[in-house]
């Protein structure tokens, strides 16, 4: 069982001296649901503040109390879209992690803290106008994803949004395989955009250490030209395509040259361009 801050400063507070200022939680939001994938995955939704307003991809500053009183707090993507009214979290359990060796235990009913500043490049804003959006993830790197992929925005903007997420194993594609079957079939998307706006969703999923249907680094598979062939569309270029790519330092930086030996150009918030990039983790 977690630490509940809550209840941790409720002890404090009774045994505090009276005139003593109480301590406030800093930013606490309350767990509402969670869901365990594997001995390595969850997620998890908690209430949104009322304030809080944040650009489908951002990410933000979560935790929870530390033993010495101070808050633990590590960066984690919105899986949630802008609209939703609550926040979703994707999350690796990290057994030795300082905070997911804890997270991983909330409860419905638990609270976390949530610092309500969200950042990140991962945003329609970094990336000109293009015909297809590519979103290349592995692992939690998908969480980012599973935000822009439910909000209509994404469907207004491009002709084709394909998805990849390649992971080592097949259990792994679950949460990106369900979140993407639900958005296909979700009447609320449908009745807004149209049952066509839906169809140009696509997703590859590729796993790298257990048979699947699509084996292989989605590196190798741009580099030998399978990814292109498989989905029927020309390789990458910049007139046509835009990116948006999330997972270990290392493959962001492998497909960030793939993206620029194809000629697209790096973005940003402030200079928007063809491709954008933010690391699932550090290290
Ligand atoms: C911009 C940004 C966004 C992030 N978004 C998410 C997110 O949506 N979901 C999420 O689970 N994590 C996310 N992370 C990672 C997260 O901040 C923490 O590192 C993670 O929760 C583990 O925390 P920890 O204290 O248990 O271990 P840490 O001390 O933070 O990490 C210990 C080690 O575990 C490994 N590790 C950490 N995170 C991951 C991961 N996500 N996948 C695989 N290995 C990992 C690394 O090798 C790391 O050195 C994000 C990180 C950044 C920089
Ligand atoms: N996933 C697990 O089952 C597992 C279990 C215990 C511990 N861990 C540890 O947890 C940490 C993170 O593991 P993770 O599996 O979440 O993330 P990861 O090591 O980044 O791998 C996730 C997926 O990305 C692929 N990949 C990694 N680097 C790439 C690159 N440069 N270009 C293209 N594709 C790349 C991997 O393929 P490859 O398989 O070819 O590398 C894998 O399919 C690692 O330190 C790992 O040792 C993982």
């Amino acid at each position: 069982m977690t630490t509940n801050p809550a209840t941790a400063e409720h002890h404090q507070d009774e045994a505090r001296a009276p005139g003593k200022p109480m301590p406030v939680l800093p930013d606490a939001q309350t767990v509402t649901s969670v869901r365990h994938y594997s001995d390595r995955l969850f997620s998890f939704r908690v209430t949104r503040p009322q304030s809080l307003r944040f650009r489908s991809g951002e990410f933000v500053m979560i935790g929870l109390m530390g033993e010495n009183g101070k808050p633990l707090l590590r960066a984690y993507s919105i899986a949630s879209p802008a609209w939703d009214e609550e926040l979703e979290f994707y999350s690796i359990k990290v057994q030795d992690g300082p905070l997911t060796s804890k997270l991983q235990h909330v409860q419905p009913g638990d609270q976390i803290i949530l610092r309500p500043k969200p950042v990140g490049t991962l945003v329609h804003d970094a990336l000109l106008p293009g015909k297809r959006l590519w979103l290349f993830s592995t692992g939690t790197g998908f969480a980012p994803f599973a935000s822009l992929l439910r909000d209509p925005e994404t469907f207004e903007k491009f002709d084709e949004i394909i998805v990849t997420h390649t992971c080592r194993d097949v259990d792994e594609l679950t949460y990106s395989r369900e979140l993407v079957e639900s958005i296909k079939s979700d009447e609320m998307l449908e009745e807004l955009l149209g049952v066509e706006a839906l169809g140009k969703l696509r997703y590859y999923p590729t796993t790298t250490r257990e048979q699947s249907g699509t084996m292989g680094r989605i590196t190798t598979r741009i580099e030998d030209g399978s990814l292109f062939s498989d989905l029927g569309v020309p390789a990458l270029n910049p007139e046509e395509d835009r990116a948006m790519v999330c997972g270990s330092l290392a493959f962001n930086l492998d497909i960030k040259a793939l993206l620029e030996q194809a000629g697209l150009r790096e973005g940003a918030n402030s200079d928007p361009a063809e491709f954008v990039v933010e690391k699932a983790f550090v290290g």
